[in-house]
């Protein structure tokens, strides 16, 4: 038994939470389920799930497109979600916010509107060696496009990038400047604040991947001086297939849309169209309206909660499960960073993730096992894969210790 849950539980009542998740309460193989896996895609809690049902109850219709009640109802409740991101981000203005389907559609608007209009020949972006694929392969086409180039930040063995490095690779040619905040696969949190201020100095703007920073930290567009931001909403106990790119207003006004059609303009005539305002230049066609408006609901529960408290719980319960995962002999952690998120990424002598994996699965423990969609990373250690445990404000210390127990019995199963 750890004593962890009573150090942390006088300020932060993790089983009173519990409740408002129905799918934590289940048994997997017929062990109750240890969710840990939390950075592919968090669980949802109540809130969250009756908005949604509220939305095709009672306010199913069309935004942006109706006078009809219903159309009036969709259309406030959709847009309401738009100023919880705006609150959630403290962007200036809801003008700010864009819908997009997640993290990579964010990232992908930008290469492709913002990019395509103003990378050159001979232009310089940077990335990090931390970058989940969605952060490079844009990038990539896009350099590919324009005759560019695509440098890289690299990083120690601990997996924090090497800031001496990134401040000899800006130069007049930089343009962007493109990074995590937090590491899906290894949890390093990235100096973002400082690592801005260094790509404004050289002249380049910066766009910031918060698809694992959102749902443990708060978040400050403006103290960050951040240019673009984006973030998911499955992650941060949201519905899939939407997120939230924000953009400053004035580099959102100079941008060409994105995709065409409906919403996104303001007149269309065969010979010329003009296009809607920001943000509605970006939102073409019928949005995921039910998933948006869940969305809102998610954010403010997290805010209700305080983002601050999660941050403060969860690093407590990360360095009781680093401390006690690290006495199991055989167990190498992959990702030491000295700031860290929520992330515990470890490999085991002699047994595939793959097997420690089904293992747990067995066991009601889910983690992810592979590449994290960052073989970059991978490749940098000179492994395959690895284990992943990925923690939510909702798991407990019992968790870490059941985890624990798990991976003793995946060295029993595979005889050592
Ligand atoms: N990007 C998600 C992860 O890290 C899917 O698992």
């Amino acid at each position: 038994m750890s004593t962890l849950g009573s150090v942390v539980s006088a300020g932060f009542d993790v089983e009173r939470l519990r409740e408002d998740f129905p799918v934590l309460k289940q048994q997997i193989h017929g062990k109750p389920l240890v969710y840990l896996d939390n950075a592919a895609t968090a669980q949802k809690p109540l809130p969250v799930l009756e908005a949604i049902r509220r939305f095709y109850e009672v306010e199913c219709a069309n935004i942006h497109r109706g006078v009809h009640e219903l159309s009036q109802r969709s259309t406030a409740a959709y847009e309401e979600t738009r100023a919880a991101a705006r609150r959630f981000l403290n962007a200036r203005s809801k003008n700010e916010l864009i819908f997009v389907r997640g993290t990579t559609e964010g990232i992908n608007l930008v290469a492709s509107t913002w990019g395509r209009k103003n990378i050159k020949a001979g232009d310089e972006i940077i990335i990090s060696a931390l970058e989940h694929h969605s952060n490079i392969v844009p990038w990539q086409m896009l350099v590919e496009e324009k005759e560019a180039r695509l440098r890289v930040i690299p990083m120690n063995d601990r997996g924090e990038l090497l800031l001496e490095e990134y401040e000899k690779s800006l130069n007049p040619r930089t343009r962007l400047v493109a990074f995590a905040h937090v590491s899906n696969a290894l949890g390093t949190i990235n100096p973002a604040r400082q690592m801005i201020e260094m790509a404004h100095r050289a002249g380049a703007l910066t766009l910031i991947d918060g698809a694992q920073a959102a749902p443990h930290m708060p978040i400050d567009v403006q103290a960050l001086d951040a240019d673009f931001y984006t973030f998911s909403g499955h992650k941060v106990f949201g519905p899939t297939g939407v997120g939230i790119l924000y953009g400053k207003a004035k580099l959102l006004e100079a941008m060409p849309p994105y995709q065409g059609g409906g919403d996104m303009i303001r007149t269309v005539s065969f010979e010329k169209t003009t296009y809607n305002d920001v943000p509605y230049k970006f939102e073409a066609g019928t949005p995921n309206i039910s998933s948006g408006i869940g969305l809102g609901a998610a954010l403010d529960y997290v805010t209700h909660i305080g983002l601050d408290k999660i941050a403060a719980y969860e690093h407590e319960l990360l360095s009781y499960a680093t401390e006690t995962l690290t006495e199991i002999p055989g167990l190498r952690l992959i990702g030491t960073a000295r700031e860290k998120a929520s992330v515990l990424s470890f490999v085991m002598e002699g047994i595939h993730p793959h097997d420690i994996g089904t293992v747990l699965d067995r066991q009601g423990i889910a983690v992810r096992t592979g590449h994290h969609c960052a073989q970059p990373i991978m490749d940098w250690f000179h492994i395959p894969a690895t284990t992943r445990a990925s923690l939510a404000f909702y798991n407990t210390a019992g968790e870490i210790d059941a985890l624990v127990a798990g991976l003793y019995k995946v060295k029993e199963v595979f005889g050592e």
